[in-house]
């Protein structure tokens, strides 16, 4: 059963996109919810965000020359200036999150319309974005394991949460790293549209879900520990 009645399931998606995100951690929500609209007939409205309508790549604003010709790119469909009203914002992580410069108008962004969502899920390093935009101030939140140090420093205020795959706090929802992404969107499926829903699309995409958000073999390979949250 879904908490949520047809009209009260939200409909309005956006994920926000920068230089450099981390490939699964857009497309494997989005594949998920792709596979919501067109096998399952949900009604889902997407908008794709970045500071222009260029094609945004995954490749780092910073990365040196020649470094790397392996890239993709995603078209935005609206500009942090044109973003419709949403119900859902997805932000994603990656090794842009890594430079202030690339990710400052995301982090604007997340705290602009933070107040007007209904939830916010983010992936991986997104959690930094979020955290950098103060929105997870005093509230429960993980993110990647790999990235944990660096990701945490960004905003002590933030109650990190070391042993997660995802954490759920209020009307926030962040995973850890990359592949989590899909977790906690299984998770999020299952909480609006029912358990039931979430297990027939886990079967239509032949994912094997991780269901208990407390297991995390990240956190025990690394040896990390919640740091102790500074008071408000
Ligand atoms: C979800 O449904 C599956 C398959 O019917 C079942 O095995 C599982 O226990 C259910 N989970 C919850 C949380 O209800
Ligand atoms: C979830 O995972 C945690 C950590 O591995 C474990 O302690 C707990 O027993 C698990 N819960 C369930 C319901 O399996």
């Amino acid at each position: 059963m879904s908490r949520l009645n047809l009209d009260e399931r939200p409909v309005s998606f956006g994920v926000l996109v920068f230089p450099g995100f981390q490939a699964l951690d857009v497309f494997g929500p989005l594949d998920a919810f792709n596979t919501l609209f067109f096998a399952f007939g949900a009604p889902l409205k997407l908008s794709i965000i970045a500071e222009s309508l260029d094609p945004v790549s995954t490749r780092p604003r910073t990365a040196p020359p020649g470094a790397s010709d392996f890239d993709e790119s995603i078209v935005p469909t609206h500009t942090y200036d044109t973003a419709p009203p949403l119900d859902v914002l997805i932000v994603p992580g990656g090794r842009g999150t890594r430079d202030a410069v690339t990710v400052q108008r995301a982090i604007e962004f997340v705290g602009e319309i933070y107040p007007k969502l209904r939830y916010l899920i983010t992936v991986c390093t997104g959690a930094g974005i979020a955290a950098r935009a103060g929105v997870l101030d005093g509230r429960r939140a993980t993110t990647n394991k790999k990235s944990w140090a660096g990701t945490i420093a960004l905003r002590t205020q933030v109650h990190w949460v070391a042993h997660a795959r995802w954490v759920v706090d209020g009307n926030i929802w962040s995973s850890s790293g990359v592949s989590a992404g899909l977790d906690v969107t299984f998770a999020f499926i299952a909480e609006v549209w029912g358990n039931q829903t979430a297990v027939d699309l886990a079967n239509v995409l032949e994912y094997e879900r991780h269901t208990n958000s407390s297991w995390d073999p990240f956190a025990e390979l690394y040896g990390l520990v919640d740091p102790v949250p500074v008071t408000l």
